[in-house]
């Protein structure tokens, strides 16, 4: 390995799924989880992050001021992924944190591939650019019918944001979107039914991370 080609040593994982899935309650318990079993785990969230990434979020995210271009959303949501990365995820990776992240590519392929109909390899590229290639290890995927998920959503009217207020169709794509995503990489996204009680959802994740940092550690012992 070259001198700055530095190998991060810590685990990425991701947390995804459609509204009201349930993802950032489950987000915040697995945090808790690894740290108490002591792991250094940093809890972080897409879009946001970082200072800049988080203003981003608010512009995305804030529907009172004049439509977005989908392209425009992406070109956002890019922007505040690279600031994260360089900012918060490589250096904590590179430390041999646990980075527990709130959404991050899949989201994008999902929401603007899938769902807004942008063409999904210039998003892989752009993606692939704005990250440096950096991918989850993992990628826990908290699916849910659309609506339930809304119901959830809808509930609590004031924190709904500009995504939360799209056509019902537009989620579904979304979920079909996820799903095509985990068929084809299996390895790295499990699916995780979220329609499931809270309290069953969370033993699930406990379960599946457990069992697989188990495999993890195995397979990257036995390579050094
Ligand atoms: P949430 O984190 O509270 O679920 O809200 C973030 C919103 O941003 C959610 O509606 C999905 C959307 N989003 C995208 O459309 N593309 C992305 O790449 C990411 C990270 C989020």
């Amino acid at each position: 390995m070259g001198k700055t080609a530095r190998k991060s040593t810590g685990i990425l994982i991701t947390l995804e799924g459609g509204e009201g899935s349930g993802k950032t309650t489950q987000a915040r318990r697995l945090c808790e989880r690894l740290t108490a079993q002591g792991l250094d785990v940093l809890h972080t969230r897409e879009p946001g992050g970082t200072l800049l990434a988080e203003r981003l979020r608010s512009i995305l995210l804030d529907h009172s001021g004049e439509t977005i271009a989908p392209e425009t959303e992406a070109c956002l949501i890019f922007a505040a992924r690279r600031q994260h990365v360089d900012h918060v995820i490589k250096p904590a990776l590179a430390r041999g944190v646990t980075v527990v992240c709130d959404r991050f590519s899949d989201s994008t392929m999902a929401y603007q591939g899938y769902g807004r109909g942008l063409d999904l390899r210039i998003l892989r590229t752009m993606n692939d650019w704005a990250t440096g290639k950096l991918a989850p290890q993992l990628t826990l995927l908290f699916d849910v019918p659309v609506a339930v998920g809304l119901s959830r959503r809808r509930g609590r009217a004031a924190t709904q944001n500009r995504l939360d207020r799209e056509a019902e169709r537009f989620h579904r794509k979304v979920r079909e979107g996820f799903h095509v995503l985990a068929r084809r990489e299996p390895r790295r996204i499990m699916v995780i039914d979220s329609a499931q009680p809270l309290e069953s959802v969370t033993e699930t994740v406990e379960e599946l991370v457990r069992n697989w940092l188990k495999t993890y550690r195995r397979r990257t012992s036995r390579r050094r």
